[in-house]
């Protein structure tokens, strides 16, 4: 089972979009249950809500449900909880390693997994959410990329 935690700064735009590609994603390839995924926010300020409307109309453009998300601040009991801990910008990354001091070497950012690594811009602000769909679709699809090839190297 791999543990996968996505992060944003408020945990309604960006790191949900990811977790439900990612879910979504995985049940194609009929691994769901090879995979716990969840997401969570740097800052506490949106906690409990539900995913921010126009970035779940972006999911449902793509057929995907993001139905009883509700925002979570990320825990320090997340860093041993989960196995990648997968960031939308490095702003997030370095807050992060700050506060876990990241000994496990587990926190990335999402794009550094494609050939063009840079953040992944915030559609709260920059109001493109198909700009950040089509980021963090490609994200996810090299990460994945990635764990195949990991689990390939250990089968030799
Ligand atoms: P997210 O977007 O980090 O992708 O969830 C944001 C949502 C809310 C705020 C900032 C970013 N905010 O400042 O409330």
């Amino acid at each position: 089972m791999k543990k996968i935690l996505f992060v944003c700064l408020g945990n309604i735009c960006r790191s949900p979009m990811a977790e439900f590609i990612m879910k979504d994603e995985v049940r194609r390839q009929n691994r769901a249950g090879d995979f716990l995924i969840a997401s969570a926010g740097t800052s506490g300020e949106e906690e409990g809500n539900p995913v921010y409307p126009p970035a779940r109309a972006e999911l449902a453009k793509h057929g995907i449900s993001c139905e009883g998300k509700r925002a979570k601040k990320f825990l320090p009991s997340d860093y041993s909880a989960y196995e990648y801990i997968l960031c939308m910008e490095n702003s997030q990354v370095r807050e992060l390693r700050r506060q876990t001091g990241d000994p496990d070497k587990k926190i990335f950012r999402l794009l550094d997994f494609t050939s063009s690594p840079h953040d992944i811009a915030d559609p709260w602000y920059t109001r493109n959410f198909s700009l950040a769909y089509a980021q963090i679709a490609e994200g996810v699809r090299a990460f994945l990329l990635f764990l195949q090839k990991g689990d390939e190297a250990q089968q030799k």
